[in-house]
């Protein structure tokens, strides 16, 4: 019968004939090959007894074959395994050249497997952060579903930028050496594919909002695109994010799902990742050992995972923040890039790990924050200078969600738009959801990749994503 490693490791079928296919990771001694499927952490043993006259047939067991082994399952009789196989016949399915193949036993550098990522999952360490990031996957459905939400597609190619950032790809089939011209020589995007311009999403909240104004309670999981040039081991040219969308919900509710939700999923892989997480952990251990001891982190990952599991999130307004940081030993002794001088002040990321790493040591939701400093589409407080925003912050990481409460109010959004020349005609939809059984209504968007990088612990978002997108580079 065809088995998988987790299965031969796992189960209880000893002294069967077995079969199994995968990759040979090493061959040792002429005799024993550490062979991988992908299905685990580990590897199996394998024993080859052969006689020598099966000399070309050895030889062709090298690092990278892929291989197909028939025999029995047995007692190790070495250490370090349980169980080994002793093979009664070996098929080469496909040779990898030994001098070339670039995946040899020995350590190699994240910068090295990112030029090989079509083969760098073929590593513990990338195969272990795969499938701890598919099984989040599963788990953030899951979370959603047993809650009561739907999940829904939104459009990747719109014509709106809902975060107003003006950080989007244009998506166009017109000629960009002869495109149509209007009269004052603009481009005449009504001859476009599309009939108007039209970009790759930057966010399906908005779409996400009609939904949640029917249906209640619904979610995205999909790819989003910024054309923002940051060249950051936090951002991603494209990256997934979650959006839950929640009618009837305000922003303290939206602080409740995104806290309970993180926890939830975070939860998941502790249960079910085990191995690979305890392998990450023990590569960041080693990582840490190179480090000197003042930057060293106190807990391992898997203590990092259960804290934020574990523990309330703090909640603190941005002008408490805004108090905490002015006060602060690093901004009074000009150690920050950007000093806080006074309130309305932007956070950068080195303020927002301060607050996380530093001060409270734990995840931090930030709300209350300045209007101007925030998208058009949340609410605005009763003091008219801030609205309903909330980050969360998470250590190592910064900013891992950003949510709101929506205004609701027709008028006041009206006003908002005017104010920063967004036209009433491109959100016409949006704004008939403020006439028709408005209500309160919140969401928050939760990168992905980071909640990945959090998880694994791994320090680079574009080692957390198959093939990363990023300012020039988009190989594979
Ligand atoms: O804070 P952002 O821009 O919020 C929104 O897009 C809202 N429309 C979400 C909502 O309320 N439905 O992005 C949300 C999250 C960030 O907190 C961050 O985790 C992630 O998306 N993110 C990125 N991740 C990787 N690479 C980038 N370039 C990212 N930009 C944002
Ligand atoms: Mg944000």
């Amino acid at each position: 019968m065809n088995y998988t490693v987790s299965q031969l490791l796992t189960q209880d079928i000893t002294f069967q004939p077995i079969e199994i296919k995968g990759w040979v990771r090493t061959f040792r001694a002429n005799r024993f090959i550490a062979l991988n499927d992908g299905s685990t952490i580990n590897n199996i043993q394998c024993v080859v007894d052969f006689e020598n006259t099966h000399e070309d047939l050895l030889k062709r067991i090298t690092t990278g074959a892929a291989v197909h082994i028939k025999g029995d399952l047995v007692e190790s009789q070495g250490k370090g395994q349980t169980v080994e196989i002793q093979v009664s016949s070996i098929e080469i399915l496909g040779d990898s050249d030994p001098e070339d193949y670039p995946i040899q036993p020995k350590k190699h550098t994240f910068e090295f497997l990112r030029e090989n990522a079509h083969l760098r999952t073929r590593t513990n360490t990338f195969s272990a952060v795969m499938r701890i990031k598919s099984n989040l996957s599963f788990a953030v459905h899951k979370y959603f579903t047993e809650n009561g939400f739907y999940n829904m597609h939104t459009p990747l190619i719109t014509a709106s930028d809902a975060e107003g950032a003006g950080e989007t790809f244009r998506v166009s089939t017109l000629d960009p050496k002869n495109p149509p011209l209007n009269e004052d020589g603009t481009v005449n995007f009504e001859e476009d594919f599309f009939g108007k311009e039209t970009n790759l999403t930057v966010s399906g909240q908005l779409e996400a909002e009609t939904y949640a104004m029917s249906l209640g309670k619904v979610y995205t999981f999909g790819p989003t695109f910024r054309a923002e040039n940051s060249n950051t081991t936090r951002h991603l040219a494209e990256f997934w994010m979650i959006e839950p969308e929640v009618a009837f919900m305000d922003l303290a509710g939206n602080m409740d799902l995104a806290e309970d939700f993180m926890k939830s999923v975070l939860k998941y892989i502790l249960e079910h990742n085990r191995e690979d997480l305890e392998f990450l952990e023990k590569r960041l251990q080693d990582e840490e050992k190179t480090k000197p001891q003042a930057e060293r982190s106190e807990m391992s990952l898997i203590e990092k995972i259960r804290f934020v599991v574990d523990n309330n999130y703090k909640r603190v307004s941005y002008t408490e923040a805004i108090d905490i940081l002015k006060n602060s030993k690093p901004n009074k002794k000009k150690k920050f890039k950007y000093i806080i001088e006074e309130w309305g002040a932007d956070l950068q990321s080195e303020h927002e790990r301060f607050l996380v790493e530093k001060h409270f040591k734990c995840p931090v939701i930030l709300f209350d924050y300045p209007a101007n400093i925030k998208a058009f589409y949340m609410r605005l407080n009763e003091d008219g200078k801030t609205v309903r925003a909330m980050d969360i912050l998470f250590p190592g990481i910064g900013e891992m969600v950003g949510g709101s409460q929506r205004e609701e109010r027709l008028e006041v959004l009206k006003e908002k738009m005017k104010a920063l020349d967004i036209p009433e005609e491109e959100l016409w939809w949006y704004l008939d959801l403020r006439k028709y059984g408005t209500a309160v209504h919140s969401g928050f968007g939760l990168g992905f990749e980071r909640l990945v990088m959090f998880a694994t612990g791994m320090g680079n978002i574009r080692d957390v994503i198959p093939y990363p997108r990023t300012p020039q580079n988009a190989e594979f």
